[in-house]
């Protein structure tokens, strides 16, 4: 049985151990604060991006480390699922990349504000958050896919142009692998041939008005490097 003074010496000095400890733990945690945000590569582009989304309230309806409204998808790790190509495009008109589906803002982005916004989103996806957002379960499949996929694009010969896996498969599958907006483009090279699949990736509307497909930015090379690419998909 412990006596009064001896009751209290136990909590004091308990008390001034925990204390302590719990003051030597958020010491080190903040002094790891620069490196697990990789301060070094806080850029003046990164900073108007950061302010961009603050001012535009981007959090009311997107989270990004997990903070903020859950009617978008999550944002920090927005820049190594659909890479700085996309986003620019994207961002110019983001219902032109997601048709008939739920409304993002168009907030009429310049160009300049567009890149700070995908300098930052760069930024905060290259922090070390120890392992979050967890990887969804469907990786494992994914991957396999992406096996068929360059299957599928070697049996044809051909690497995949660059410009198809930054901007084509968000929203179009091949070989089991990218996303179900537009239609399959399995075998796409025995209905459609290198010239129409040109003329229809200059302007989707010319050739069928009202089409969900968005015209995007594509320099004449990179045009036909896709549609003989695809139409080498049989
Ligand atoms: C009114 C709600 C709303 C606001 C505000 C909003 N977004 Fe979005 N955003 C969406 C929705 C909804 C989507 C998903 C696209 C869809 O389903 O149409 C989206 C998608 C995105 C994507 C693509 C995500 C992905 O994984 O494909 C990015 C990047 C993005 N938003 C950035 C921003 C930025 C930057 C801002 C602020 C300037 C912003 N959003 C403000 C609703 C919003
Ligand atoms: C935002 C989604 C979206 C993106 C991004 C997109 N497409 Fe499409 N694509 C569609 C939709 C939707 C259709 C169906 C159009 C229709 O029938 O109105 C389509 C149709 C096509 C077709 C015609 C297929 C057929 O069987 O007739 C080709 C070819 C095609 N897309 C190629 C591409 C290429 C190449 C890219 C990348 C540069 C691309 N698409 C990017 C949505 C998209």
């Amino acid at each position: 049985m412990l006596s009064k003074s001896q009751a209290r010496l136990f909590f004091l000095g308990g008390t001034l151990v925990f204390s302590c400890v719990f003051l030597y733990l958020t010491v080190d945690s903040i002094g790891k604060i620069p490196e697990q945000t990789r301060s070094v590569n806080i850029t003046a582009e990164v900073k108007r991006g950061k302010h961009l989304f603050d001012k535009n309230n981007c959090m009311g309806c997107h989270t990004i480390l997990g903070e903020g409204a859950y009617y978008a998808p999550e944002l920090t790790k927005v820049y190594e699922r659909r890479g700085p190509e996309w986003m620019k495009v994207f961002l110019k008109d983001p219902e032109a990349m997601y048709p008939n589906q739920r409304k993002m803002v168009n907030y009429h982005l310049k160009p300049e504000e567009i890149s700070d916004l995908i300098a930052f989103f760069k930024w905060i996806g290259e922090m070390d958050l120890n392992g979050f957002p967890p990887k969804p379960d469907i990786q494992a499949n994914q991957t396999s896919a992406s096996g068929s996929a360059a299957k599928s694009a070697q049996s044809a010969a051909q690497a995949i142009p660059a410009k198809y896996t930054a901007l084509c498969t968000a929203c179009h599958q091949l070989g089991g692998q990218g996303g179900n907006v537009g239609p399959a483009l399995d075998g796409v090279g025995s209905r459609r041939d290198a010239a129409w699949i040109d003329t229809w990736l200059k302007d989707p509307n010319a050739v069928k008005p009202g089409t969900a497909m968005p015209q995007m930015p594509l320099s004449e090379l990179e045009r036909q490097e896709l549609a003989s690419f695809l139409a080498a998909q049989k």
